[in-house]
């Protein structure tokens, strides 16, 4: 009895998904540039080989595990489904989110610009320079428009490719708000640098720091506000003729801005 039971016990282990659950990608899992989608997956509330995700599958990941909103959680998968090659495809795989140019874009926080590489790999030194710039125990959205102003620097200083799509930009101020305001505090707009650094570079949530999941839904407006925020800090930051990031994001007619600004 024991000997057909065990066998039976290892292979429902792969479905356990939960905070207390983790482990890293296997051999021939596949995991994406996106840190938190890494992290969920990780955990199992996204499956562990990182592939074939549904819209159903991702609403309720980052519900269950964040708190997000599942008509929030909808309209990302719809964005996420857009980079799977395959036509008309009901599901997406994190590698995917790794194609350059469709969602996947330069001068990211923790990656390197597809120009050199690997889009998908967390690099260090890369995120050294990201987190260089959260200069106290707490980033605050001045911090995280002063990191992410740096990278758009850096990168176009370093790659001759450098390109930044309307869309890649409005991405990007989403991905630096989410470190805050979906990690963190909605209300007050800061975040414990530790409980950030812990997902970058582990990709696991930091429950041992001190994490829990919100209590308050994570709403759409919470991510537009928090992203109007940080362009209006970033613009009076860095702004006029000599900024060659100001230069950049004037490039190329700016599209409607439905819901928060994708
Ligand atoms: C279905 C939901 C999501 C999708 C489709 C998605 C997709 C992506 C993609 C494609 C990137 C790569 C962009 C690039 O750097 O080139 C990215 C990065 C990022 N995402 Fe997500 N994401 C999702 C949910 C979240 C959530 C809930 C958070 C909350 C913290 C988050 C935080 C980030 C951050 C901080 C980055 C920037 C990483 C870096 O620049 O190195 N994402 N995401
Ligand atoms: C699952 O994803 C893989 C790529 O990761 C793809 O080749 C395969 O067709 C997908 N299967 C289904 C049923 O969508
Ligand atoms: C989720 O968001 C949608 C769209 O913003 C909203 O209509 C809905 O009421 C929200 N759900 C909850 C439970 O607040
Ligand atoms: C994809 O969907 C469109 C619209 O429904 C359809 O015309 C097309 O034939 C579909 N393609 C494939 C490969 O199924
Ligand atoms: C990390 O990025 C830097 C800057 O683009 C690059 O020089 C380095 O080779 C990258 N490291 C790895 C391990 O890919
Ligand atoms: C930031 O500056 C850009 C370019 O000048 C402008 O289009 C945009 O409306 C400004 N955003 C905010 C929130 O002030």
């Amino acid at each position: 009895m024991k000997s057909s039971f065990l066998p039976a016990l290892a292979a429902i282990t792969p479905a356990l998904a939960g905070f207390d659950t983790w482990a890293p990608a296997g051999p021939y899992e596949v995991r994406g540039p996106c840190p938190m989608l890494n992290t969920l997956t990780n955990h199992g509330f996204l499956p562990h080989d990182g592939r074939n995700i549904s819209r159903e599958v991702t609403e309720n990941a980052l519900f269950d595990a964040l708190n997000i909103n599942k008509t929030l959680g909808s309209f990302l998968f719809d964005f996420a489904i857009t980079t799977n090659p395959i036509e008309n495809a009901t599901t997406f795989s994190l590698n995917d989110l790794g194609n350059h140019g469709v969602l996947e874009h330069d001068a990211s926080l923790s990656r390197s610009d597809a120009y050199f590489g690997n889009t998908i790999n967390f690099n260090q030194s890369i995120f050294d320079e990201t987190r260089s710039y959260w200069v106290g125990d707490t980033i605050n959205i001045q911090m995280a428009a002063n990191a992410r102003l740096a990278r758009f620097k850096t990168s176009m200083a370093t790659n001759p490719d450098f390109s930044m799509s309307e869309l890649g930009r409005n991405f990007g101020f989403g991905e630096s708000a989410a470190y805050i305001v979906v990690i963190g505090d909605k209300e007050t707009g800061t975040v414990p640098k530790a409980w950030v650094e812990w997902v970058f570079q582990h990709e696991q949530l930091p429950l041992h720091l001190g994490w829990k999941r919100p209590a308050g839904l994570f709403q759409e407006d919470d991510l537009g506000r928090w992203m109007d925020e940080l362009e209006r800090v970033t613009n009076a930051t860095e702004s006029g003729e000599g900024c060659p990031v100001a230069k950049q994001a004037r490039r190329g007619a700016r599209p409607p801005r439905s819901h928060f600004g994708f």
